[in-house]
């Protein structure tokens, strides 16, 4: 079958067995009949963070276990477990509705809640990690439950232990998120204070955050249903300080945020610098509006989007010597 709808670049690969899952018992079948025909597996959540550039020649499992459950609470806290397969937003907007504050800043991020912890998603200043409490997961070897805490996760910037030491070894089927009742604000990133003021919500609340993330959101990613693309297509770069100082007296307005590690510098900065904004080439371009973001205009490849991504950062390599790492997993 055709994973066109099933891929928020919106291209069209086919898969050679298809089949979802609603539940762990399901998912353990499917595992099953899968080995027992010598076939891959390959695991689909809601397919906004993968570029297909050919057909996938084993059985694509799309997790659609569902379930939002309040599994403890206290006076500050509510721990809720929720389904690998609920849609990402669509909890969000749950949550916001319960009064549970933490993910408010997370508004509208397209996926899945089981694929969240994989790549330790994140927007406008927080990351799943801040919230997570422990996930559930199928050991893909012998079919058993492992409960992960939040350590044995092992998150960084867009990372987790299962993209690293356990990639393609587990399976998520739920995760736990530490919610709170009494929200903290974080309303620092971006241009979140100015929206905020613009629509006139002159009171704090984690509804008003979440509007306003919509907004700038809103205003400049493109709609997958209207434009195909899987958002960021590279991670933001991290340099030493001695190489930011020293890009600095040739970019005297080279933005940079301090880490840890040094500097990290917007990769939708270098591109544009290196002149990709807005560019098209046929059916494959380089978003008008945020230059990290590459799309599909109709008619695309996958292998016109993994030229285009080359391309890039051949060019930003050459002229800033950063290597751009894809944050988008290609498949
Ligand atoms: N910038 C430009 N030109 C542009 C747009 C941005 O030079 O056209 C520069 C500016 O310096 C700007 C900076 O990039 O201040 C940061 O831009 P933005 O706030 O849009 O965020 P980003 O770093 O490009 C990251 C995440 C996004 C997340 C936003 C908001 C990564 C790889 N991406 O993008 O996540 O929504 O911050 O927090 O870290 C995703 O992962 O798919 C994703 C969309």
């Amino acid at each position: 079958i055709s994973l066109k709808p099933f891929n928020t670049f919106g291209l069209d690969k086919k898969a050679r067995f298809f089949t979802s899952v609603n539940s762990r018992e399901q998912l353990i079948e499917s595992l099953i009949w899968s080995r027992n025909r010598g076939l891959e597996v390959f695991i689909l959540g809601g397919g906004s963070n993968i570029l297909l550039t050919q057909d996938v020649n084993s059985l694509v499992i799309k997790i659609e276990i569902a379930g939002v459950e309040v599994v403890d609470e206290n006076e500050d806290h509510v721990w809720v477990k929720v389904g690998a397969g609920e849609n990402w937003h669509s909890f969000v907007t749950h949550a916001i509705a319960q009064g549970w504050a933490g993910i408010e800043n997370l508004s509208l991020i397209p996926g899945t809640v089981g694929a969240s912890p994989m790549q330790n998603i994140g927007a406008y200043g927080v990351e799943i990690k801040d919230v997570f409490h422990s996930l559930r997961a199928l050991n893909r070897a012998n079919l058993e439950q492992k409960e992960f805490t939040k350590e044995e996760c092992k998150f960084g910037y867009r990372e987790s232990v299962f993209k690293n030491e356990l990639l393609g070894q587990y399976i998520i089927t739920s995760v736990t998120f530490q919610l709170n009742k009494k929200p903290e604000f974080n309303i620092e990133y971006g241009t979140i204070q100015e929206t905020l003021k613009e629509s006139g919500n002159e009171e704090l609340s984690i509804q008003a955050i979440s509007d306003a993330v919509i907004k700038i959101r809103q205003s400049k990613l493109p709609d997958p249903k209207e434009i195909g693309n899987a958002g960021s297509f590279f991670k933001n770069p991290t340099i030493s300080i001695a190489d930011w100082k020293a890009l600095k007296e040739s970019y005297p307005n080279i933005p940079g945020y301090d880490v840890p590690e040094g500097k990290k510098v917007p990769a939708a900065w270098l591109i544009e610098q290196s002149g990709w904004k807005g560019k098209r080439f046929g059916e494959t371009g380089v978003h008008t509006k945020q230059p990290l973001v590459l799309v599909n205009y109709g008619q695309s490849k996958g292998s016109d989007i993994k030229e285009l991504a080359e391309n890039i950062q051949a060019s930003v390599l050459e002229k800033f010597g950063i290597p751009l790492k894809a944050e988008v997993n290609f498949i």
